[in-house]
């Protein structure tokens, strides 16, 4: 008997990202130090607006934060970043800044092999979906291949699709607003048939693509192109909970082989070429009870199983909680893809800890470790980096292989003092004992984020994106928005109170150091509105009356080591006026905290997936989720968008397409330097 708990189903539309169903983090009221103890010492230190803060904007008192920005004080000298900025606001379409063409690479339902059925939206079957691009582009990653006759560059994109919207991508199902429903009919009209599109829809696209004459587009008959997704690709598990008996279900009872992967949001390439594909919110696809009783109850608890935001487990068992108590563990980890093989087994690499997954970014330590940083996507959850045990041998890549199965996993703790400590979970260490219910290390990657909350991690704002800068030793920590953060739980790393507009921490590893356990951390930017006093905003007074943004989400290092920040702020958009998009951040000097607007996306979208590849000749960007958040908030529609009757049908514009998430790759009109 499925159990469908209309609290437990939070509009998706608005809150995938946000997961508003999740038990808060549980060792918050444990006396972490208050904003109260460590103003002091953290005034002492630099701040990005330095001599301009008072006591209360650092404690996050917001009414008594002065306005922080006036456009007329321009700083001085010359910015890195020189493209004329576009300005804030919202309409059915996407646009770049002036100099630049923004261009549609590839869409929901483009065909990725020569035999694959071209897209029809009004008759859709799983089979189709599965040589077709897959839905809600989010993380993209570039390996680069060797150019053929005629041809400027050639490579393979590596793209997640991390979710559904079923109201704009069905005909005839209406908006999936589960928090209307109380009477057991939470999915409308989903049929055995739909959920195995949405599974087909899911997971990751590989596809090669290629630079003719300075114009991107992909190859639909390149050999390498594939579809990783939830129904039908098997993936392995390898690391120290491969195998495990609370791995192993009905189908699988070696403990190592699940059926796909699912919400795949963020993302990395390896320095050998392999695609990460993290797993995010997973506990978003499971239904119904776990039997009275059963071990795994507080493990599920902790990660918010079951979600109840898809019909997967009225279909398929391996998404009823009531049949599969296990399947829950078998997803939430890192996935580790070669795409140069396109018969290649996804691998999920449990050495890098069960959470809900963002980011894969890693750099090659002076030492050859690899460093791999992550953040789990939760209110109150946690920064991570991962340290291989072996090294980077940039001669032999399969010797890489097998990096990522062996090595250590850290979480952050964020000092008042400015310093960060690295803990390591490692089974026998401090409380991670038997006595806590770690047996073992596999106990410790499947329970991650129990083992990080009582190692004293630093409950964080919505930690996605953690990027480092191999040049620098800094690393940036996008950190979406955190409502719910009371008064009384800011700290020094988390400084507002019901923080709506999200934050960027830079962390920067002591000699180039990025296997180091001890490093300091500043704040970059407080974001919102710097014009409003009670946001609380930082930024340079440089920034402009577009330059700034609310709800970092994920970024990207272009070869000249700048920094560029994308947003998602789901329905937030309607109280800062301008749609999602990519802004250009400067890092360093006095221009450090200015932002400036290059990209925007169309209305209800979200932005992600910044990659600068060819010299940074290019820049891709993925829009998600396209006329979904906020339709109703945006006046000249005013309703909920439905597959009939979407915000905007961006980027076909025909009657009878329903809008696409895509894959947009951005040029200069001269062929230059994106941002110059
Ligand atoms: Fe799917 Fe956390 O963004
Ligand atoms: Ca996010
Ligand atoms: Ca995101
Ligand atoms: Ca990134």
């Amino acid at each position: 008997m499925l159990r469908i708990d209309p609290e437990k189903h939070s509009c998706r539309a608005e809150a995938f990202e946000a997961s508003d169903d999740i038990p808060s983090n549980p060792v918050l009221a444990s006396g972490r130090p208050t904003i109260g103890d460590v103003i002091n010492e953290r005034f002492s230190r630099r701040g990005v607006l330095r001599g301009m803060l008072g006591t209360a904007a650092i404690a996050g008192i917001a009414s008594s934060v002065p306005a922080l920005l006036s456009h007329e004080a321009k700083a001085a000298g010359a910015q890195t970043f020189t493209f004329e900025e576009i300005a804030h606001g919202v309409d059915e379409t996407h646009h770049v800044a002036e100099g630049y063409n923004a261009d549609v690479l590839i869409r929901w339902g483009d065909p990725l092999h020569g035999d694959a059925p071209e897209f029809d939206p009004h008759n859709q079957s799983a089979d189709a979906q599965e040589k077709q691009f897959g839905y809600n582009n989010d993380y993209i990653g570039f390996v680069a291949l060797e150019p053929q006759d005629g041809e400027e560059a050639r490579g393979l994109l590596c793209v997640n699709h991390e979710y559904t919207n079923e109201e704009v991508m069905f005909p005839q199902i209406g908006r999936q607003d589960r928090a209307l429903d109380k009477g057991g009919k939470a999915f409308f009209n989903m049929t055995p048939e739909l959920v195995a599109i949405e599974q087909a829809a899911h997971g990751g696209s590989i596809v090669e693509i290629v630079k003719r004459d300075g114009q991107w587009s992909y190859d639909r008959n390149a050999p390498r192109n594939r579809r990783i997704t939830t129904r039908s690709t098997q993936c392995m598990v390898t690391g120290p909970a491969a195998g495990h008996d609370r791995m192993k279900t009905s189908w699988d009872p070696t403990g190592t082989r699940v059926i796909g992967t699912v919400n795949n949001c963020a993302g990395g390439i390896t320095p050998w070429g392999t695609y990460l594909m993290a797993e995010e919110n997973f506990h978003g696809y499971f239904l119904g009870d776990l039997p009275e009783g059963h071990p795994e109850t507080i493990n599920h608890e902790r990660y918010g199983v079951p979600g109840g935001w898809y019909a997967w487990g009225m279909y398929d068992d391996r998404f009823n909680l009531a049949k599969e108590p296990n399947e829950p563990n078998r997803f939430g980890w890192m996935v580790e893809v070669d795409p140069m093989d396109p018969g290649s087994i996804p691998i999920k690499r449990t050495a890098l800890g069960r959470m809900k997954h963002e980011g894969g970014e890693s750099v090659v330590n002076k030492d050859g470790r690899v460093v791999i940083y992550m953040g789990d996507d939760q209110r109150f959850d946690y920064v991570y980096k991962f340290v291989t045990a072996g090294t980077y041998d940039d001669n032999d890549r399969s010797a890489n292989m097998g990096l990522l199965d062996g090595g250590t996993l850290y979480v952050a703790r964020f000092n008042a003092d400015g310093t960060v400590d690295w803990l390591p979970l490692v089974q026998g260490e401090g409380p991670l004992t038997a006595a806590n219910g770690f047996e073992s290390q596999a106990d410790l990657m499947i329970e991650t984020r129990r083992a990080a909350d009582l190692l004293g991690a630093t409950p964080m704002d919505r930690p996605e994106d953690v990027e480092p800068n191999p040049r620098t030793g800094k690393v940036y920590a996008m950190l979406t928005n955190n409502t719910r953060r009371k008064a009384d739980q800011v700290d020094a790393a988390n400084p507002r109170a019901e923080n709506a507009f999200g934050h960027i921490i830079e962390i920067t590893e002591p000699d180039m150091d990025f296997a180091a356990t001890k490093s300091t951390w500043d704040i970059l930017v407080r974001c919102g509105d710097p014009t409003k006093a009670e946001v609380g905003a930082m930024w340079n007074p440089a920034t402009s009356e577009s330059g700034w943004f609310a709800a970092p989400d994920n970024c990207a290092i272009d070869g000249q080591g700048r920094l560029w920040v994308t947003t998602d702020q789901g329905t937030n958009w309607s109280k800062t006026g301008t749609a999602d998009g990519v802004w250009a951040l400067e890092t360093e000097g006095e221009h450090r905290g200015t932002g400036r607007m290059f990209y925007r996306v169309p209305v209800g979208a979200e932005m992600c997936g910044p990659l600068f590849t060819d010299e940074d000749r290019v820049l891709f960007v993925a829009v998600q989720h396209v006329s979904t958040d906020g339709a109703k908030d945006y006046e000249p529609f005013g309703r909920n968008s439905t597959f009939e009757d979407p915000a905007t049908r961006w980027p076909d514009f025909q009657d009878d397409m329903p809008p696409r998430p895509s894959v947009v790759v951005i040029t200069k009109e001269d062929g230059g330097t994106i941002g110059s």
